[in-house]
């Protein structure tokens, strides 16, 4: 490059400079602008290495002028920088008390949750333990200790996602009977809730996935009354003290007697409407007296020990008592739809 062409770019830098320190707005802004010119690949460090090319005379009369903005340029980030951090010092000591405040949002719960403590808050009232168990099940715990024998159509009832390992994804909490039982020794009562899974076409009422509360209770002497006892006792703690329930005959499995059971409803307090189908009931619930096969299998006596259990769908009953007409809701992370609970 000539020293005409030189005392030309080093102008130009020095408009551009001035051009670019004039858009600064924050401290990061002014550092990049140091960057791209004083830095190890900047535009004027990348000027004063061709100073090298150029003969003693030379190098004299454009040295000057680089180092001249250079300098100036370097000044000039230094006191912006200086005003930026005075600036950011006073706007820490000060604050503006008429200034409109910032409204935070408080996160909650999601609804599934919220139903889960309020029923396992009943229940745990009255002396049952909350227990966890896993998702990832066996066949055992999911269908053979449940009476459900390998190739029995009652299986088809519980339509499961198996792996490829041989294991699958418990499609009924009812998992925690095996799973208790086989470890403790009567007298239990025991609830346990979690997701659930099922090869079920999503629509308004199904989803491949949902929550479940399983509770049984095992001891002496149990008999079908305490199960109506403590139903009844949920029931009107959880929807109401002038709810009822009934029961109605039903199959499952791994309860002998088994039951279906209904409250009476609680939009048309038995009138019948849209809600209960006009028919005053809705139902809530499966349950049973625990079938001896079960105990059987978990090595208790049947003769010594009596029990029962029962098991509900809890986006079910949070969409009943809450008139949420489709369980998609439930998983769109929709704020609207949150935050009415
Ligand atoms: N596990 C049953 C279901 O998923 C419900 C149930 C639990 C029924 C306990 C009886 C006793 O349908």
């Amino acid at each position: 490059m000539t020293t005409r062409n030189m005392t030309q770019e080093i102008a130009r830098i020095k408009k551009d400079a001035h051009a670019a320190l004039a858009a600064v707005r924050t401290v990061s802004d002014l550092e990049n602008v140091r960057i791209a010119y004083v830095g190890k690949k900047g535009l004027i460090t990348e000027i004063l290495k061709q100073m090298k090319g150029l003969s003693p005379d030379e190098r004299r009369e454009v040295g000057k002028a680089i180092n001249v903005l250079k300098n100036d340029f370097e000044s000039e980030i230094r006191e912006r920088r200086l005003q930026y951090e005075k600036s950011e010092k006073e706007r820490a000591q000060y604050v503006d008390v008429s200034l409109p405040g910032r409204r935070n949002s408080v996160g909650k719960r999601h609804p599934i949750s919220q139903t889960i403590e309020e029923i396992s808050r009943i229940f745990r009232e009255i002396g049952f333990q909350a227990v966890d168990e896993r998702e990832v099940e066996t066949e055992r715990y999911n269908f053979t200790i449940l009476n459900i024998p390998l190739d029995h159509p009652a299986r088809d009832g519980f339509d499961t996602f198996y792996t490829s390992r041989g294991a699958l994804l418990r499609s009924q909490t009812s998992t925690a009977q095996g799973r208790i039982m086989e470890r403790f020794k009567p007298p239990l009562a025991v609830i346990s809730y979690g997701k659930v899974y099922r090869p079920d076409t999503v629509d308004a009422c199904h989803s491949f996935m949902f929550h479940q509360m399983e509770g049984f209770l095992v001891d002496r002497n149990v008999a079908f009354s305490d199960l109506k006892g403590v139903l009844h006792l949920f029931a009107k703690k959880f929807f109401g003290k002038d709810t009822n329930i009934r029961f109605r005959p039903h199959f499952f499995p791994f309860t002998e007697p088994s039951v279906e059971v209904d409250v009476t409803c609680f939009s048309c307090h038995g009138k019948g409407c849209p809600v209960c189908s006009r028919s005053g009931w809705i139902e809530i619930l499966g349950a049973g007296s625990i079938d001896p096969a079960v105990f059987e299998q978990v090595g208790y006596d049947p003769a010594v020990y009596t029990g029962f259990a029962f098991g509900l769908g809890i986006e079910r009953i949070c969409m009943l008592k809450n008139a949420v007409h489709d369980i998609r809701y439930f998983y769109e992370n929709n704020l609207h739809f949150l935050r009415q609970f």
